[in-house]
């Protein structure tokens, strides 16, 4: 493929930008400049079309520029709302109704810009509620950037040593400059692993338990049956806030987010990405009793949350739009993402047997990975001693030379939206039957 205007432009933008880009985990190989994004596709600057999985981390479950929201978006500007930033809106009213309309356990909902804002406030509220200072996070899991929580995602083996069941792993921090004590109340432990969470709440006063419901920045790696249930049983009897991370499961699964499928109420819960269909917004929700927090009337337990762009106007048209879809077109649109979702991964399983790779498809609706390993993964020890890295990035970057984008990093989710079609699917398959001949 050519991509000479992306190599321009990256060469551009390194002048001013560290890395050519923003958001370092953005810089891959291949480098690519890309332009315009409609329904399932990408185009780059030089013209190139991709059918696109990986929806910039997974938010655009409805597409690229989806009619609707768009419109609705469109709308909000030419209506001149200029409001955010002083008193409320009804816009944000509203868009709170829904999302506690839309997900059972919600009571109260506050708004933020990104995930990251919102786990952030799950912190703090948590340790508020509870008067205590101890989180416990799982390896594999990303909370976002902020430094309690971004360690332990695709760490190394040297860097963790062999899993470990009653006890917890070493901080393997993401970033430099964090504060040095940074670590002193997390604590880190297994996936999927019962034992660990009941001796972490033995061992320390803990203010709150933090996951992903499905590690999905890992793949798509699920929880057995009966461990989400396990944790709410093991956070009610240990008065720890039981906080699920749905800023890439929520929506992507159900309008009720994944706790709807599996049956499990949090505390608290946290989303992003898809509520807004790819326009900037973090939320967080739960009990009413936590999240009046925010407004205590004593200020010694009165939690922050601010923003000068909290509840943007051009944000809340978004996530009003995407909900009202959702909950509108939602049996179809469902129906139709699991049938997409099946069908890649039947014709993927079917490739791999065909020929003879080692392979095995994991995947929750519209979200799949594809493992090359002999089992579906149960943490991230189990990836990181089995999975076959480097056959995982040369795959996804033929794919690329073929049209069809996965992010060049292995283990990375793919995602379908509701904008893809059978055809895309069948076309992505006869792509990866291309890239298998040329790398067995
Ligand atoms: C599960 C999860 N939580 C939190 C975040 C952080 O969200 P944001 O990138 O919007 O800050 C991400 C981002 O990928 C995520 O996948």
């Amino acid at each position: 493929m050519n991509r000479t205007q992306s190599a321009e432009l990256f060469a551009y933008s390194r002048r001013y930008l560290p890395g050519g880009c923003v958001s370092i985990n953005r810089l891959v190989e291949p480098e690519i400049a890309f332009v315009r994004g409609r329904g399932a596709y990408l185009w780059d600057a030089d013209g190139n079309r991709y059918i696109d999985y990986h929806a910039g981390f997974a938010p655009y479950l409805l597409g690229h520029a989806d009619p609707d929201v768009e419109g609705a978006v469109r709308h909000a500007m030419e209506e001149g709302w200029t409001l955010a930033g002083s008193g409320t809106t009804p816009w944000e009213a509203r868009a709170a109704e829904d999302l506690c309309a839309c997900v059972p356990g919600l009571e109260k909902v506050q708004f933020a810009n990104t995930g990251s804002e919102a786990t952030y406030h799950a912190l703090r509220l948590s340790r508020a509620w509870t008067g205590r200072r101890h989180i416990v996070v799982m390896q594999g899991g990303y909370n976002g950037w902020h430094d309690e929580v971004a360690c332990n995602v695709m760490t190394p083996l040297e860097q963790i040593g062999p899993r470990v069941s009653r006890g917890e792993y070493p901080f393997a921090p993401m970033s430099a400059g964090m504060a040095p004590d940074a670590s002193r109340y997390v604590h880190v432990l297994s996936f999927n692993d019962l034992g660990a969470v009941e001796w972490a709440f033995e061992t320390y006063d803990v203010a709150c338990l933090i996951t992903e419901p499905i590690l999905q920045n890992i793949g798509v790696v699920k929880p057995l049956p009966g461990y989400l249930a396990g944790l709410r049983e093991l956070c009610t009897r240990y008065g720890v806030t039981l906080v699920f991370d749905e800023v890439k499961t929520g929506f992507r699964h159900a309008l009720g987010g994944y706790q709807s499928i599996a049956g499990v109420t949090p505390d608290l819960t946290v989303f992003g990405k898809a509520i807004a269909n790819g326009y900037p917004l973090g939320a967080i929700g739960g009990r009413a009793e936590i999240m009046d927090l925010f407004i205590a009337p004593d200020p010694k337990r009165r939690v922050l949350i601010a923003g000068t762009y909290n509840g943007h106007h051009m944000v809340m048209a978004a996530a009003i739009a995407t909900m009202e879809k959702l909950r509108r077109e939602g049996a179809e649109i469902y129906g139709r993402l699991e049938r997409l979702g099946a069908q890649i991964e039947a014709g993927l399983k079917e490739l791999f047997a065909r020929y003879g790779v080692g392979a095995t498809v994991a995947r929750q609706g519209s979200a799949f990975c594809a493992y090359f390993m002999d089992h579906a993964p149960r943490d991230w020890h189990d990836i990181a001693e089995n999975h076959d890295f480097d056959f995982d990035l040369r795959y996804r970057r033929a794919l690329i030379e073929r049209g069809v984008y996965h992010f060049p990093l292995p283990t990375k989710q793919g995602s379908i939206s509701a904008a893809h079609t059978e055809e895309d699917i069948a076309r992505t398959l006869e792509a990866t039957e291309e890239v298998l001949r040329e790398l067995i």
